[in-house]
């Protein structure tokens, strides 16, 4: 039984920490680079409802291993058991982040592959290195945009810029994505703990009702828009999941030449 397919592998691959009010989720896979499996997405789902209704939980934190966020979807998950409908832990969770109602940070450093990039455009407030190394590579595997990254990149980065990022689907760094104003704050790689940690801090010692409806006034005028982005992405991904193009390149990955 591989990772992905063991249901006891799950807890050890997210790793959830309360402290000081703020709900920190850890992609903890390194071997894999962070790849997210169907357990891992459920794990994620699971922690962000509990924080949800969670009274002592004002701020989530997502955050990877040292040198990565993570390297998006488990390709071999993709090949072997493809989410079916909206209802696969992958697509509930791209459907909890737009309007979640607590603030949500998240510190990105090394890849930060597909879901990786495209969760960040739903996050409040993104801390990142400068060798942070992002990518939407949707395109390349045959796929299309997800997350409403159809429709919240080019509004938030350009036309232009969305479309060479989405189109051609190549990495970018955590340099290009802060002046692209995908993130907020560059910071070491040593510092990236620490200063995500002190934002969650300072978005935690505000008054939490007013933080809570300023968030969703800042949602708001964009919230129909990006439901109804992601239920026209999500028809088409699920049928390119299981197209001969899609296939070809998962395929081609596991048995590209390893050096
Ligand atoms: N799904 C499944 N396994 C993955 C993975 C993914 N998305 N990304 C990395 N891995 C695995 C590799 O298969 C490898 O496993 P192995 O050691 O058992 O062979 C291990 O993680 C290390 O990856 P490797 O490719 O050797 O590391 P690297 O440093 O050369 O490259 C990445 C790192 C992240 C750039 C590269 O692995 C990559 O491009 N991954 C795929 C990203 C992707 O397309 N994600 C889907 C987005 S929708």
């Amino acid at each position: 039984m591989s990772d992905a397919e063991s249901p006891e592998s799950s807890p050890r691959h997210i790793r959830v920490e309360i402290a000081e009010a703020i709900c920190t989720i850890r992609f903890d896979r390194p071997e894999k680079k962070n790849a997210l499996t169907t357990a891992m997405y459920a794990d994620v789902v699971a922690a962000l409802r509990a924080a949800l209704v969670d009274d002592d939980v004002r701020v989530v934190r997502f955050i990877g291993t040292p040198g990565l966020f993570t390297a998006g979807n488990d390709l071999g998950d993709f090949m072997s058991r493809p989410p079916a409908d909206a209802e696969a832990p992958v697509f509930q969770l791209i459907a909890m982040l737009p309007d979640y109602a607590k603030p949500i940070v998240a510190a990105v450093d090394g890849p930060a592959i597909g879901l990786g990039t495209t969760m960040l455009l739903h996050c409040d407030l993104v801390v990142a290195t400068a060798r942070a190394r992002l990518q939407m590579p949707f395109i390349k595997l045959g796929l299309v945009p997800e997350a409403a990254s159809s429709l919240l990149l080019p509004s938030l980065a350009g036309l232009q810029r969305a479309s060479e990022w989405l189109l051609l689907g190549d990495a970018f760094t955590g340099a290009d994505a802060h002046s692209a104003g995908l993130v907020n704050r560059l910071v070491a790689p040593e510092d990236l703990e620490s200063e995500s940690l002190a934002l969650c801090r300072a978005l935690a010692a505000r008054p939490p009702e007013a933080l809570r409806q300023s968030k969703a006034l800042l949602r708001a005028p964009l919230t129909a828009a990006i439901r109804d982005t992601m239920q026209r992405e999500g028809a088409i991904f699920l049928e390119r999941l299981r197209s001969p193009e899609a296939l070809e390149a998962f395929t081609a990955f596991f048995s590209r030449p390893r050096t």
